[in-house]
């Protein structure tokens, strides 16, 4: 696989997307955002009415083409990006992405999207399954207040009206489904550098990952 491979994990709100993002605008790398993915399929299998506890009527995966490109997501070529952060989408990913067919075909896209050049994926299984080569694997962490808090902010931004008590439930059992289920679960490699990032501002996590880049550069001599 030439090229780096940086990979994020982390649970809700731990910020993973917007620092990955960041980093790869920083770096003129290519950014992927798995949980987008898993949001797409989720919105497609709500779209088409299927029975979503049925693992066999996901087979529309099959046709289903799931892009992602510049931090925007695409189904079969329409632009999704807005429309996968719906609460409908949000309540029903973890149950979607627990399934193994869905992550089979998912994680097939992943992996060829990474195959070449610098890439920074992020996801829960990225360093465990995903790219378990990655040159550089990082878990972010930050306890569930300041990550609700942070959730609740964005809402707000986006003109959604939330309580702050009914944000903090929905992470904590997002991140139960997360971390307990079966199939390639919510959980740190063993190499990767654990971050906890509740009392550091984007920026600071930003630039602290992009200094461990260029240290396992040199320690790879990549
Ligand atoms: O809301 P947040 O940005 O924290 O989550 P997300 O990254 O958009 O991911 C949404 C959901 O997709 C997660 O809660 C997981 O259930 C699932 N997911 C997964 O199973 N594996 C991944 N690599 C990424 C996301």
């Amino acid at each position: 696989m030439p090229g780096y491979k940086l990979a994020i994990d982390g649970p809700a709100g731990s910020g993973k997307s917007t620092i990955s993002s960041l980093i790869a605008k920083k770096l003129g790398w290519t950014h992927i955002d798995t949980g987008a993915m898993y949001r797409a399929v989720t919105l497609l299998a709500i779209e088409l009415k299927i029975d979503l506890h049925d693992e066999a009527s996901y087979r529309f995966l099959e046709s289903a083409q799931i892009h992602y490109d510049f931090d925007r997501i695409y189904i079969n070529d329409r632009d999704v990006t807005e429309a996968i952060r719906s609460e409908s989408v949000t309540q029903n990913v973890s149950l979607v992405s627990s399934f193994p067919y869905v992550r089979k075909r998912l994680v097939e896209l992943q992996q060829s999207a990474a195959k070449n050049g610098n890439i920074v994926m992020d996801g829960r299984d990225i360093g465990t399954v995903v790219l378990p080569n990655a040159d550089l694997k990082i878990f972010l962490t930050a306890n569930v207040e300041e990550r609700a808090k942070r959730r609740y902010k964005e809402n707000v931004k986006k003109g959604k009206q939330a309580q702050i008590s009914q944000v903090i439930e929905d992470i904590v059992i997002r991140d139960q489904k997360d971390s307990t289920r079966k199939e390639s679960p919510l959980r740190k490699a063993s190499d990767a550098v654990e971050l906890d990032t509740t009392f550091l501002t984007i920026e600071e996590v930003v630039n602290k990952i992009i200094e461990l880049t260029d240290k396992k550069e040199i320690n790879h001599g990549v």
